[in-house]
């Protein structure tokens, strides 16, 4: 198999990030931009299980989410040439996170404990932040997946930045381009 076939199967842009860090919105915005399909993970699992998230969680339990989530991550680490939003917790999950690195490159989305209680308080259909105190839930959930997301390839900050601006930032990096293949080295 030559290189640039090697290099195409996993040219895939992988976001990840906590809950509320714009993923889904930036990740939409970017497929259009480099004209590529957007894979939702969170929607692969809801169509699979025939349920809302907060459902499975509610009548199934969070390990069962989990397994789902892990199938549906192997499952997309197939495709080639996407835009792919991952749910908030799925690359804590190490076999998940082999599965994601190996299909293409992974962009943190990264916001503070005080903008991602902003950007969900008003949206009920997260059960981890579903809880008597979301902030406190938000700063130890953070402190706990720090360290996954610092995994990632690349990271942005999107504090004070809107998903529109995001999105060019990412496709403004011309080490991301490079590394995902979209540009070749001799090129700009
Ligand atoms: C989760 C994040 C959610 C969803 C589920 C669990 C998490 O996705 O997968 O509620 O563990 O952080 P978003 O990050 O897209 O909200």
């Amino acid at each position: 198999m030559g290189l640039s076939v090697i290099l195409n199967f996993m040219n895939n842009i992988i976001l990840v990030g906590f809950m509320g860090t714009g993923k889904s919105v930036v990740g939409k915005l970017l497929a259009k931009k480099l004209s590529r399909d957007f894979v939702e993970l969170d929607d692969m699992i809801e169509a699979k299980e025939k349920m809302p998230i907060k459902d499975i969680f509610e009548k199934k339990g969070e390990l069962y989410f989990r397994q789902v989530e892990r199938e549906v991550v192997k499952e997309a680490s197939r495709l080639a040439n996407k835009v792919i939003s991952a749910g908030g917790g799925a690359i804590v999950d190490e076999e998940n996170f082999k599965n994601l690195k190996s299909s293409g490159t992974i962009i943190c989305l990264k916001a503070s404990p005080e903008t991602i209680l902003k950007r969900t308080k008003n949206i009920k259909t997260r059960p981890l932040l579903n809880v008597s105190d979301p902030e406190k839930q938000i700063e130890e959930l953070l402190k706990k997946r720090e360290s996954y997301y610092n995994k990632a390839d690349f990271s942005l900050e999107t504090d004070g930045f809107n998903p529109e601006q995001v999105a060019q930032k990412i496709i403004d990096n011309r080490d991301v381009l490079l590394r995902c293949n979209i540009i070749k080295n001799n090129e700009l």
